[in-house]
């Protein structure tokens, strides 16, 4: 579930989802070394806001800031990013009108718009690259929690994050004063792997702020208004994008908001969980906004929705850039009455091939390392890891099988190649992770 529980302890959602070219700019240096504070990043980010300096070799604008992948990819302990993320920033799926992600999200801008008189302020190009203040901090995410963690989250540096949910621009938005807005963009972590699972995917977070003066009756139960107009908000969003379904709200936990609530839907003969969403809590408005202000926010996952939406059996499916998947797009005709027009029907799916590895494993050892080292050998032809079997023998040694499962979206993959890959992958997962193949 997207709740911060502590039986899921997943940041979001479990639920929570190719391309290759893109131009890296040659700007001259700027001397952003030179300042003192924390994070050499933000120092830069800070710096770029304020003047358009030029800047060093070879760069990638994220949302105005320019980055070199020296500056992302460190061999240093405060560093998990491996060059696989590094190669995923600033490709903005959801800024792109013909690609399903872009599709969903411009339906749900439509659904703002015409109902809220273009009321909503909407954001898709911020950086993606924030401060743990701002991911962790700013929302109440508590010192402890697991979605903090290296295993949990790409860290650039000790002070520095990937985005982990579009969450970390709520409290810098309300700070410049916004107070009804639409965020949308690419977010990390670190994960499984399976055919909903990439360590990239995308999310709209929403808030609505109201002023005090938005109260006739001052004496009414304020954060049950919110809650209402939330429910009124999000149930004809969700009415939007699949129909006359059937709903309900289900009562969770977000350090962020309070009550908090997940929307579920009851569509394909599954309730399926659509976003979470709560009043926002005091403590951030208080920060950030006027006393006495109240407030709602929602956040949803963009693969999760899409793929039930457009029938999208794979995540990776996202990445590809396969014309059979990608021009199915152009013949989508945007949906009336709440009734979704074509689906992105797969093209035929290619064999998988399944290859199973043991090891005994260390104090140290994560399922998450482990994908990230498949990933970074794989790429977008692993579909799945999955442990098929775990035993402690009576010397206290644990073993683990793992079955991965190759597979292309695109094409055949031949014998020779999976092998040449399985062979790579079990020299890096005894060298990288220090466990003992059986
Ligand atoms: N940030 C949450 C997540 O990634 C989703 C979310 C839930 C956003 C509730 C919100 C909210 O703004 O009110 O799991």
């Amino acid at each position: 579930s997207m709740a911060y529980t502590a039986a899921n302890i997943s940041l979001l959602s479990k639920p929570s989802v190719y391309l290759s070219a893109r131009a890296l700019v040659i700007f001259q240096r700027e001397s952003y070394f030179s300042t003192s504070s924390a994070s050499a990043f933000q120092d830069k980010a800070q710096i770029h806001r304020k003047s358009k300096l030029p800047i060093a070799s070879s760069l990638l604008d994220l949302g105005g800031v320019k980055v070199t992948r020296e500056e992302i990819v460190k061999d240093d302990p405060s560093n998990n990013v491996p060059d696989s993320i590094f190669w995923k920033l600033g490709l903005q799926l959801h800024r792109r009108d013909q690609h399903p992600l872009g599709i969903l999200k411009n339906a749900i801008y439509d659904y703002f718009d015409s109902n809220y008189h273009n009321k909503y302020k909407k954001f898709d190009d911020l950086c993606p690259i924030v401060s743990t203040k701002a991911n962790f901090d700013d929302v109440l995410v508590p010192a402890d929690h697991v979605s903090r963690s290296y295993n949990d989250t790409y860290y650039v540096d000790s002070q520095t994050v990937l985005r982990c949910h579009t969450s970390a621009h709520q409290a810098e938005l309300l700070r410049e004063g916004y107070t009804n807005f639409l965020v949308t963009g690419d977010v990390y972590r670190r994960d499984s792997i399976d055919s909903t699972h990439y360590p990239v995917f995308h999310q709209m977070e929403g808030v609505c702020v109201f002023a005090p003066n938005d109260f006739e009756d001052l004496s009414s139960d304020l954060t049950a208004y919110a809650a209402e107009d939330l429910k009124k908000c999000l149930g004809g969003l969700a009415r939007h994008l699949f129909g006359n379904v059937e709903m309900r709200w289900v009562d969770t936990y977000f350090p962020f908001t309070n009550p908090s609530f997940e929307l579920e839907i009851y569509f394909q003969e599954k309730w399926l969980e659509v976003l979470g969403c709560g009043v926002m809590e005091q403590e951030i408005l208080k920060r950030n906004v006027e006393i006495g202000s109240i407030a709602w926010a929602f956040g949803l996952g963009l693969e999760r929705l899409a793929m039930v939406l457009f029938d999208i059996p794979d995540i990776r499916l996202f990445w590809s850039t396969d014309e059979r998947f990608t021009s199915q797009a152009r013949i989508y005709i945007p949906f009336s009455k709440g009734k979704l027009g074509l689906k992105f029907k797969p093209f035929s799916k290619f064999p998988p091939c399944y290859k199973d590895m043991s090891f005994w494993i260390n104090d140290s050892f994560t399922e998450n390392n482990l994908c990230e080292v498949v990933r970074g050998i794989a790429g977008d032809l692993v579909e799945e890891v999955k442990l098929i079997d775990n035993f402690t023998n009576k010397k206290g040694m644990t073993s683990h099988c793992y079955r991965i499962a190759y597979r292309s979206m695109e094409r055949s993959l031949t014998d020779e190649e999976i092998n040449d890959l399985q062979w790579k992958v079990r020299e890096q997962v005894e060298s990288k992770l220090k466990v003992v193949l059986r």
